[in-house]
C-alpha cells in the first residue's frame, strides 16, 4: 500500500502546491478520495474570514475512527497499531494491533454509552499516557462525543476552569500517572476540581499506580468494572464492533485548550472531516512514511501534536506509532535513543528544548545505542537554534536523516509550514516552505504586505494566511466572537497566527517566535496574563508583570516583576509562596524562573505597562531602553534596572 496523494519529488512538491492554491476544491477533493466515507460531500469548500465561517466537504457524513480503524483491520489487522513502552524501562512493553485497538475502542464506547455519553456531550480526558487513553478519545470520536484531553500538568483549577467553560459532564481519569520518577495523583486532582461542581455526571477511573483513591458512589465507577461488563454486553449481544456514530463533515470531534493574549484559555474547536484530511495528508508527507515504520512521536496527547501525530494522523495513515509514558531524562539522558533502538524507530518528532536538554548531558548517553533505523528525524513547538539542529544532525541522524522543521499551532490541527523530508530542501533552524494549501503571507503593522527587503535581502512581518486549509480552527469554544477577534480581526480577511517571521529569497519562512503576549516555555505556549492572575491572586501582591526572556533550555523563561506590599521578612520564602500559588492556580508548567520584587512598574500615563522595557532589563539590556520620556515615572525604572536577576 501506498498514498496516493504522496509528493515524492520537488517537481510533484511545485506541482501539488500549484494546484492547491489554484484550484483547492479539486485537489483536496482528490486527496479526499483517499478516506472512507460513509457519504461524500456536495462542496468542498465554502468559506469567509469574516465571520469567519469555513466548512470543509459540506454534507459529507463519516466517523473517523473507522478511517483509523475499521478500514484498516483486513489488511493491517495484526499488525501494530500503538507500540506502548513504559515509563519504567524494565516494564513490560505492550503492543496493540490495529484489531486489537478497535476492539477496545469499541468496548469503551459502549463502556461510555452505558454511562450516557451521547453525541455532542463533552468528555474530559486526564490521563497519563497509556494506551487506555488511545482507547478514551477514540471511543469518544466513535460515538462522536467531544473529548477536552487536559495535560496531567494542570492544576485542579485549571481543570475546573475548563469543565465549567466545556460544560462537560463526564470525566475519564487514572488513580494516578508515572512521569520518570514522579507518580502524579491525577484522580485526587480530579477530585479537588470537582469540589462544588454539581454538572459532572460520572467519572471512570483507570488503575495504573494503584495510588488509594476517593471513590464517590453514584459519581465514580472503575474503568475494568466497565470494561468487563461491557465486553459480556458486546459478547451477548453479539456484536462484532460497536457501531460508529455517523458524524457530518462539520460536526466537533474535539476541544483543545490553548492559551491566548488574554487570562482565560480559550477551547479551540476542530471538526471531523477537514482535521482527519490534514493530519494524515501532513503526517505521511511531512514525514515521508512508508508503511510498516515506526513513528515516534515523543509528544503528550495533552498537547494538539499528541492528538494529531501520535493518534489520529498515523492511525488514518495505519501506520505503527510509538507511545511513551515517561520523559527523555528518566532514568536517565540517554533513554530516547535506548527506545529507538529497542523498538528499530524510523521517525522520531520531538521538540527543540528536549534536544538542547540532551544535548546538555553530552555523547555518553548514546554510547551503545544503535540509532541506524532511523530515517526522519522532526522538530516542531518552538524555534530550533542552529547549534541544536546540528547536534541533532550529527549525532542523532548522522548526517543520513531529513530534519522537518514543522511549524504549527494548536489552531492549524496539523504543520503549515515544513520542509517533507528528503523531499524538499531543509535549511537549519528555516521551517522552509509552505505545504499545499497554505497561502502565508507577511504583513506590517497596518496589514500590508511587506516587500521591502532588510539589509539581509530577507522579508520581515507578522505572519498570517491567505485561506482557509482542512485543519484550520472553526471556532473557540462557546464563544465564536473570540475566535473571531482573536485570529480573524486583526487583518482584515487574514488568519493571524501571532507569530512573526522572515521569508527568504528562496520563499522559505523562519518563524522567529510571538509577537504578541504570549510566550513558548519548553515549546509550551503560555500566556503573560495567565500568569499575571495566578501571581496577583497571591495574599500581599498589589501587580504584576510577566515577560519572556530567551532561557538556554526552555527557549524562553518567565521573569516575573512583582510589587509585594507585606513587610516581607525573607524574599526566598515569598518567591516559594509566590511559586505555590502559580502552581495552585494553573500548574508547574506555569511557574516563572525569576520573580524580583519591584517598588513600581514602568507605566504611561494612560496606566498602561510598557512590557518592551521589562522585556529589555529581563533580557540584560540595560543601557538603550528605547524612548522613556512618556513613562508616569521614569524613576522607577532604575529601581528595576537596580534589582535585575
Ligand atoms: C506556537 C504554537 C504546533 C504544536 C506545538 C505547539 C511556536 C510551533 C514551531 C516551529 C518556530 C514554532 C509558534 C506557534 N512554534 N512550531 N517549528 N518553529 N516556532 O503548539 O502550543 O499551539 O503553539 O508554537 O510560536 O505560534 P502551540
Amino acid at each position: 500500500m501506498s498514498y496516493p496523494f504522496q509528493i515524492k519529488s520537488l517537481g510533484q512538491y511545485h506541482d501539488a502546491y500549484k494546484k492547491s492554491v489554484e484550484d483547492p476544491e479539486s485537489y483536496w477533493a482528490s486527496v479526499a478520495e483517499y478516506f472512507q466515507w460513509r457519504k461524500t460531500w456536495d462542496k468542498v469548500l465554502e468559506w469567509n474570514f469574516k465571520e469567519p465561517k469555513i466548512e470543509w466537504f459540506r454534507g459529507a457524513k463519516l466517523n473517523i475512527t473507522e478511517n483509523c480503524l475499521d478500514r484498516h483491520l483486513a489488511d493491517l489487522g495484526d499488525k501494530p497499531a500503538i507500540i506502548w513502552e513504559p515509563n519504567d524501562p524494565g516494564d513490560k512493553i505492550r503492543v496493540v494491533t490495529y484489531k486489537r485497538l478497535h476492539k477496545r475502542v469499541c468496548q469503551f464506547a459502549q463502556v461510555l454509552k452505558n454511562n450516557g455519553v451521547k453525541k455532542g456531550d463533552r468528555v474530559c480526558i486526564y490521563m497519563g499516557m497509556i494506551p487506555e487513553l488511545a482507547y478514551a478519545v477514540l471511543a469518544c470520536a466513535r460515538i462522536g462525543a467531544i473529548h477536552s484531553v487536559i495535560f496531567g500538568g494542570f492544576s485542579a483549577q485549571s481543570i475546573a476552569d475548563r469543565l465549567d467553560d466545556a460544560k462537560a459532564e463526564y470525566i475519564v481519569t487514572c488513580d494516578g500517572a508515572y512521569r520518570g520518577s514522579k507518580d502524579i495523583p491525577l484522580k485526587t486532582v480530579i477530585d479537588d476540581a470537582l469540589i462544588g461542581n454539581k454538572i459532572i455526571k460520572r467519572v471512570i477511573v483507570y488503575t495504573r499506580t494503584r495510588t488509594p483513591v476517593s471513590m464517590i458512589k453514584g459519581r465514580d465507577v472503575w474503568w475494568e468494572d466497565e470494561m468487563e461488563h461491557a465486553e459480556a454486553q458486546i459478547e451477548k449481544d453479539d456484536i462484532v464492533s460497536f457501531p460508529a456514530e455517523e458524524m457530518d463533515a462539520e460536526d466537533p470531534l474535539f476541544i483543545l485548550y490553548t492559551s491566548g493574549s488574554t487570562g482565560k484559555p480559550k477551547g479551540v474547536v476542530h471538526t471531523c472531516a477537514g482535521y482527519m484530511v490534514w493530519t494524515t495528508y501532513t503526517f505521511v508527507n511531512v514525514f515521508q512514511y512508508d508503511p510498516g515504520q515506526v513513528h515516534f512521536c515523543t509528544a503528550d496527547i495533552g498537547w494538539v501534536t499528541g492528538h494529531s501525530y501520535i493518534l489520529y494522523g498515523p492511525l488514518c495513515a495505519g501506520a505503527t506509532s510509538l507511545m511513551f509514558e515517561g520523559i527523555p531524562t528518566w532514568p536517565d539522558a540517554g533513554r530516547l535513543w535506548e527506545i529507538v533502538d529497542k523498538h528499530k524507530v524510523n521517525i522520531i518528532y520531538t521538540a527543540p528544548t528536549a534536544i538542547r536538554s540532551l544535548m546538555g548531558f553530552g555523547l555518553d548517553p548514546l554510547k551503545g545505542k544503535d540509532l541506524s533505523s532511523l530515517k526522519t528525524l522532526g522538530t516542531v513547538g518552538e524555534p530550533i537554534n542552529e547549534e541544536a539542529w546540528h547536534w541533532y544532525d550529527d549525532h542523532i541522524g548522522k548526517r543520513k536523516c531529513p530534519i522537518v522543521d514543522t511549524w504549527w499551532q494548536t489552531e492549524t490541527g496539523g504543520a503549515l509550514i515544513s520542509n517533507l523530508a528528503g523531499v524538499t530542501p531543509a535549511k537549519p533552524g528555516w521551517a522552509t516552505l509552505p505545504i499545499p494549501g497554505v497561502q502565508p503571507v507577511l504583513v506590517d503593522e497596518n496589514g500590508k504586505e511587506v516587500t521591502e527587503k532588510d539589509e539581509h535581502g530577507l522579508l520581515k512581518g507578522n505572519l498570517c494566511i491567505k485561506a482557509p486549509w482542512p485543519g484550520i480552527i472553526r471556532t473557540t469554544y462557546g464563544d465564536h466572537e473570540r475566535c473571531r477577534t482573536n485570529y480573524f480581526a486583526t487583518y482584515e480577511n487574514l488568519y493571524f497566527t501571532g507569530d512573526g517571521a522572515y521569508k527568504d529569497e528562496n520563499g522559505f519562512y523562519r518563524i522567529t517566535g510571538r509577537v504578541d503576549d504570549v510566550l513558548n516555555v519548553s515549546g509550551h505556549r503560555i500566556g503573560t496574563a495567565e500568569v499575571e492572575n495566578a501571581i496577583n491572586m497571591h495574599a500581599g501582591v498589589v501587580e504584576s508583570a510577566v515577560v519572556g526572556y530567551p532561557h538556554e533550555i526552555k527557549g524562553q523563561g518567565l521573569y516575573a516583576y512583582v510589587i509585594y506590599n507585606r513587610p516581607h521578612v525573607d524574599d526566598e520564602l515569598t518567591r516559594k509562596d509566590i511559586l505555590a500559588t502559580v502552581t495552585r492556580i494553573i500548574g508547574a508548567i506555569a511557574r516563572p524562573d525569576k520573580i524580583q520584587f519591584v517598588q513600581g512598574l514602568p507605566k504611561t500615563r494612560s496606566g498602561k505597562i510598557m512590557r518592551r522595557i521589562l522585556r529589555k532589563i529581563a533580557e540584560g539590556e540595560t543601557k538603550n531602553l528605547g524612548d522613556t520620556s512618556t513613562l508616569l515615572d521614569p524613576a522607577v525604572v532604575d529601581d528595576i534596572k537596580n534589582g535585575r536577576l
